[in-house]
């Protein structure tokens, strides 16, 4: 159970907005981001308007292009970011957990990326919210945080010990979850080995972007608790 306020989590999402991108300047992420986006493109471009939860400062629109866009976050610091950085978007401060929150049933495609959900002790809560955003075949992309990924070295929750308010959900559990949702159509761990050597940070993006599908397409599927995030892509029921 988490023990920490979702107001919490706004409070401290708040506090690091003006500086959030920054944190995910090195190649690692970039690469994590190219990969992600190259994956959910393909779905936009097939199935149209997304709906982002936990959009944050609405780094998805920085990597995919979207013809119709609505991102909710429960940090109003976090919302009025993504909002000067894409002012034409709808951005919405809403707490996604909440049963049965009101979105019209207008999305093609559902996102929620890099453990937004990770946040909320029911997952499965916002998992039904996605599954009520999105028309009949509409598709979902979720991106989990695995119980490892506090270890990240660097990242953004550990360096502000902030580690406590995610919690990482074994892989096997989630994906019982998931499908209870929705319609599995993939599934995999996400960035293992990139995290552990300092040599990564010297590779190119392009090479390192290479190297993390092939991971994802092997290691991510064999061992997926060993990596940070789970992917899982669905399709509404
Ligand atoms: C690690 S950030 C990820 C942001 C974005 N998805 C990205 O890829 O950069 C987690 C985000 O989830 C949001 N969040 C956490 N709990 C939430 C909730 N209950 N409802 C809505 N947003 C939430 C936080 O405010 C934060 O912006």
């Amino acid at each position: 159970m988490l023990d920490i306020l979702r107001s919490d989590v706004a409070k401290y999402y708040d506090s690091v907005a003006n500086t959030y991108d920054r944190n995910f300047t090195n190649r690692v992420d970039l690469a994590e981001n190219r990969v992600i986006s190259q994956k959910i493109q393909p779905i936009v471009d097939k199935m149209g308007p997304v709906v982002d939860f936990g959009c944050g400062t609405g780094l998805f629109l920085d990597y995919c292009t979207v013809p119709e866009y609505m991102g909710i976050d429960i940090s109003p610091g976090m919302i009025e970011n993504a909002t000067s950085k894409h002012p034409t978007r709808c951005f919405r401060v809403t707490d996604m957990t909440i049963p049965k929150l009101l979105i019209p049933q207008d999305y093609g495609v559902a996102v929620s990326l890099f453990g937004s959900i990770s946040y909320c002790e029911f997952p499965q809560d916002v998992l039904n919210n996605m599954r009520d955003a999105l028309f009949p075949g509409g598709k979902v992309v979720v991106m989990a945080l695995s119980p490892l990924y506090m270890r990240r070295k660097g990242d953004i929750l550990s360096r502000t010990c902030f580690v406590e308010c995610a919690s990482g959900v074994p892989y096997k559990r989630f994906k019982r979850m998931f499908e209870d949702a929705f319609t599995l159509i993939d599934s995999f761990g996400f960035s293992c080995l990139l995290n552990y050597s300092p040599l990564f940070k010297y590779v190119p993006v392009s090479l390192l972007s290479q190297y993390l599908k092939f991971e994802a397409r092997t290691w991510g599927r064999f061992f997926p608790d060993s990596c940070l995030f789970h992917v899982f892509i669905g399709e509404r029921k």
